[in-house]
């Protein structure tokens, strides 16, 4: 990684740490559409997993996948800023699961090649800094054949509001961390990841399920 890049990732773990103790309070409302949508989403991860299997969880927050995750699978869950990791932490242990639950970076994963069976992630492209270099990561730690699981937002496909989110992208980035207009379909593809299905959540295109296949 180079030294813009070990800056741009400073700067996403110093913001994602600055809302971690408001993030819960601050996704209340969205949070009311994307519960049915984490619903459908781990029912999808679930029909690619088999007992036993090692399942990676990347950008993990606050926790609020873990009342979804399969069980009989075994998961490790990582996330850049250590306030999320605190907080999955707690919520995972009031829930009575256990997991490995930990920081990391998906751009620089400490795991072995061909280490896990599948791996997902909810609303987290939108903020790795390098996220080419975060999907190649997971492409070389999952499996051959092993399926990668995303649910993200990305820049509408509708020409005029995908232009006012590129407009509007700087300042929802520094206020709150994500991108609000990137192609992640596009960056999985070129990531040299297989793509599957791309389901498209909501009538505007803009929230989607994205399925991958490490071939
Ligand atoms: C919008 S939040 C989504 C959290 C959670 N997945 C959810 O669905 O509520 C994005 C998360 O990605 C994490 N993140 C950003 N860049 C990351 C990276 N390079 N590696 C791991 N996690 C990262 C942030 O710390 C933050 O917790």
């Amino acid at each position: 990684m180079d030294s813009s890049d070990r800056h741009a990732t400073v700067v996403t773990k110093t913001r994602y740490g600055r809302i971690a103790p408001i993030y819960d309070f601050l996704e209340a409302i969205p949070e009311l559409r994307y519960r049915s949508w984490r619903e459908h989403f781990w029912r999808k991860v679930a029909g690619t997993l088999d007992a036993g299997d090692l399942l990676l969880e990347v950008g993990v927050g606050t926790g609020k996948n873990i009342p979804f995750w399969p069980e009989g699978v075994a998961v490790t869950a990582i996330d850049l800023t250590p306030g999320m990791v605190k907080r999955a932490h707690r919520r995972a242990r009031k829930l009575g699961v256990s997991a490995d639950i930990l920081e990391g970076d998906v751009q620089d994963l400490k795991y072995a090649d061909n280490h896990f069976d599948a791996a997902t992630a909810t609303f987290v492209f939108c903020s790795v800094p390098d996220p080419m270099r975060g999907l190649r990561e997971l492409a070389r730690v999952v499996k051959p054949t092993g399926h990668i699981v995303l649910m993200e937002h990305v820049r509408s496909p509708n020409p005029v509001l995908g232009k006012l989110m590129d407009v509007l992208n700087p300042i929802i980035r520094s206020l709150m961390g994500p991108n609000i207009n990137r192609n992640t379909v596009a960056n999985v593809n070129s990531a040299g990841l297989d793509v599957v299905e791309v389901e498209n959540l909501d009538r505007g295109g803009i929230f989607k399920i994205i399925h991958a296949q490490n071939l």
